[in-house]
């Protein structure tokens, strides 16, 4: 019997602080030894030279098979963690949201089951909360900590679609939160001010995509993070904007980190890759998320945020609508379907970023892996460090690729990635030791994936 599973040998090890010339071994999932030269005792040996070797991606932020803006996002929970895997992404955090009056336990049990038969990757929740059903979801949030979902989220927006949590509501989660060791999650936009834009443009005719950006300028979402950070600085309760896209929000976030306030900011990379004027497009409604792209300062802002690492994470708000859905409103931006892919993207874009020397490595590691699994407590995953998970991705620097539908693994007929160019590729992907992604193939199995049960925080 070998002494190791997998080694993988002469590659440029990185974590989120260095880079290091060496080998890595693999037992029973895990990893379980890092050298500069192990002998090469394994029942398979894996040449890296000229490879760079780093922990797996944890997208935080993912919406799969999930119903909204009248479809459900194109992605199913096998073909959304099947493009994760061919990303480097081996973990994924979905966002089930609770139905009007239901439970939260019965939603995340029945998420899941189905997630148990159809996850090519490990997998986590953070559970939207849109009701507090009397306060029973109050002691339901109790039993999610201890099941090890320890991350809610709060929508400030979606009154229409039923799912918006108000004012009254988000302090009595933010409290609760900090209570069990979990954190709130906050999608921060006005709901208020989007209602008084949106109807203006209908009445006047201004129904294109760049009405869906003028209805959601940069101030309507800095207003809402502001008030969820101010709140989050009184209530001391641990706060994780969501996909920032604005210069103010993100300033007002820096500042509450800088007094000491547990805030943390996720971006995402379409709003690092894309300002507003791709809603001038024809086809802008492909671009159409929320909150929208901004334009070149806000964008900016982002960039400077990352370098300085002033930001924690950069996630994807993966939830694909096929071209039929997002056509629905191409006479009327309110009637299209919220959301674009993105998981199969994130690894590539933040690691080309590192490759052509915007970033360096460690920070893409960082953003991308290490800090996502220490935020949300995820004890196995997020480094190359010896007895975490052997979520592996092997890099090749060299490697040219160009996005196109047709290598994507998603369902979604379009990507807004689509003619997007990376200098170096994720060539394998491994899962806690397993091959899942071999130089464009995807090689794993629905049901690879498992529960990724995380430790609640210390919010003394
Ligand atoms: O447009 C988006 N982001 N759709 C998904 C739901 C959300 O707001 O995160
Ligand atoms: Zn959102
Ligand atoms: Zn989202
Ligand atoms: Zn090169």
């Amino acid at each position: 019997m070998e002494k190791y599973d997998l080694i993988i040998q002469n590659g440029t090890l990185v974590t989120a602080t260095e880079m290091f010339h060496g080998d890595l071994a693999v037992k029973d999932g895990k990893i379980a030894a890092i050298g500069q030269t192990l002998a090469a005792e394994a029942a398979r040996v894996v040449d890296a030279k000229g490879k760079l070797v780093l922990p797996g991606a944890i997208d935080v932020h993912t919406h799969l098979a999930m119903p909204f803006g009248g479809t459900v996002s194109s992605d199913s929970y096998e073909s959304g963690t099947r493009g994760a895997a061919c990303g480097g992404v081996t973990t994924v955090f979905d966002y089930p949201v609770q139905r009007a009056g239901g439970s939260i336990m019965d939603l995340i049990n029945e998420k899941k089951a189905v997630l148990e038969k159809e996850a090519c990757v490990d997998y986590a929740s953070h559970c939207c909360i849109t009701n507090l059903n009397d306060g029973a979801i109050l002691d339901e949030m109790a039993t999610a900590v201890e099941e090890g979902i320890t991350s809610f989220k709060c929508f400030l927006v979606y009154k229409k679609e039923g799912m918006m949590v108000d004012d009254g509501m988000l302090a009595t989660l933010m409290l609760r939160a900090k209570e069990l060791g979990a954190m709130i999650n906050v999608h921060a936009e006005n709901p208020d001010l989007i209602d008084l834009y949106t109807e203006q443009f209908l009445r006047e005719g201004k129904t294109s995509a760049w009405y869906h950006y003028m209805s959601r300028p940069e101030f309507v979402e800095a207003e809402a993070d502001k008030r969820a950070v101010h709140w989050a600085r009184h209530l001391e309760a641990p706060l994780y904007v969501v996909h920032m896209a604005d210069k103010e929000g993100l300033e007002a976030c820096i500042d509450a980190k800088r007094e000491g306030a547990d805030v943390f900011v996720e971006t995402c990379p379409q709003y690092l890759e894309f300002t507003c004027d791709v809603y001038k497009r024809e086809d802008g409604r492909n671009f159409v998320c929320s909150p929208p792209m901004k334009g070149q300062e806000s964008q900016d802002a982002l960039w400077q945020a990352i370098k300085t690492n002033l930001i924690d994470t950069v996630a994807t708000d993966h939830c694909p609508f096929q071209s039929t859905e997002k056509d629905w409103g191409k006479d009327d931006f309110t009637k299209i379907p919220n959301g674009c892919a993105g998981v199969e993207n994130l690894y590539p874009y933040m690691l080309d970023a590192a490759n052509t020397g915007k970033i360096t490595f460690p920070q893409a590691v960082a953003l991308c892996a290490t800090n996502p699994a220490k935020i949300f407590g995820c004890a196995d995953k997020g480094s190359l460090v010896v007895g975490k998970d052997a979520d592996v991705v092997i890099y090749d620097p060299e490697k040219d690729f160009t996005v196109t539908i047709d290598k994507m693994h998603t369902l979604c007929d379009h990507t807004i990635w689509e003619g997007k160019s990376f200098h170096g590729y994720p060539v394998q992907t491994y899962l806690r030791g397993q091959l899942i992604y071999d130089d464009g193939d995807f090689v794993g199995k629905p049901g690879m994936g498992r529960f990724v049960k995380r430790v609640p925080r210390n919010n003394a």
